[in-house]
């Protein structure tokens, strides 16, 4: 009844952001992510029939907050495995926390395999992105290495899967924090917020399927210029949507601007990098590999940089060995 399984944030390059109605936590869009090995999550799960309700420990608190979240992705398992039983959840991630880097798709990828370890259940990687999802939107990607791709289905339902495995196209990607603390809007209020009230929701939304089409074909063709060229435009269609929601949404700092503007100048010299960012103030500079060390130096010597992460591609989420 006890599993513990770790999980990589992932980052989109062509963006999620944006609910359906009819709840369930269905994306309004598909996405295409790179996971990454750099950063990880830790989950260990414990059913416990003493417990009258799930109790959760995130990086040594007890975390109310995520409690919800958590007891509806149990509450699937629970429903599947025939048991009532409550669970104590522990988990710990090794960067820092609900700050634009992804920690609730770690999350709730390991929370997914352990429970589902913890309960005995073997469910398929189709069922465990399902759980994923009730949690976060972009957890079921964590579930994949390499690239993966989650996509709307035409009979209404998601479907996620490995697009690229890391090893066919092995990009590095350099994290600049530029703040640590959590951010003031979740991207769920916030999607929710965007929706209701931003002018350009519709077109974001009518545009996307163009955008993933091209990044499903740049990651394919391994074009790093072609996958440049849309990341970096979903990225920035995406924060045009924040940027008019009311109220605005702006995730981004001073350092964050400066660290977009010092990766295109790279690229303009000839450096092959890219940026996106997300519902948060780090930037991630996508490049080859022989390009890391000029990245992370150019983009450590921005002010208001407190520090570089060096990542590579990473696996997707599995049971701990130990
Ligand atoms: C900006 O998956 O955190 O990172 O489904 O409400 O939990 P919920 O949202 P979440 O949103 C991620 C949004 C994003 C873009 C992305 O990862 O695709």
């Amino acid at each position: 009844m006890r599993a513990t399984a770790t999980a990589h944030p992932n980052i989109a390059l062509v963006k999620y952001w944006g609910k359906r109605d009819g709840g369930r936590n269905l994306p309004a869009v598909g996405s295409l992510s790179i996971t990454l090995d750099g950063m990880r999550t830790r989950t260990a799960v414990e059913f416990d029939p003493a417990l009258q309700s799930d109790e959760v420990t995130l990086n040594g608190r007890s975390d109310g907050g995520t409690a919800a979240r958590v007891t509806a992705c149990l509450d699937l398992l629970r429903d599947r495995a025939g048991r009532a039983t409550r669970a104590r959840v522990t988990s710990a991630n090794d960067f820092p926390t609900g700050a634009g880097l992804a920690s609730s798709a770690s999350g709730f990828a390991a929370l997914a395999v352990a429970a589902d370890r913890s309960l005995g259940l073997g469910l398929s990687l189709a069922d465990l992105a399902e759980v994923a999802r009730i949690g976060s939107g972009s957890a079921p990607r964590s579930l994949f290495g390499g690239f993966a791709l989650l996509r709307n289905e035409p009979d209404g339902g998601v479907r996620c899967e490995p697009w690229l495995a890391a090893a066919d196209w092995p990009l590095r990607v350099v994290v600049a924090i530029t703040a640590t603390g959590p951010k003031a809007t979740s991207s769920r209020d916030g999607m929710a917020a965007s929706r209701d009230s931003s002018p350009l929701y519709r077109e974001w939304v009518r545009s996307h399927d163009a955008d993933l089409a091209a990044g499903m074909a740049a990651v394919r063709q391994r074009d790093f210029a072609a996958l440049a060229a849309v990341a970096e435009r979903s990225c920035l269609k995406m924060h045009a949507v924040m940027f008019t929601t009311e109220p605005a949404l702006i995730y981004w700092e001073p350092a964050t601007v400066d660290c977009l503007q010092e990766i295109r100048k790279l690229r303009q010299r000839g450096t092959p990098v890219f940026f996106t960012i997300d519902a948060g103030p780090q930037v991630k500079a996508i490049c080859e590999p022989a390009a890391v060390a000029t990245v992370s130096a150019t983009l450590a010597a921005v002010p208001g940089v407190s520090r570089v992460i060096e990542c590579g591609l990473g696996s997707g989420a599995r049971i701990a060995d130990d």
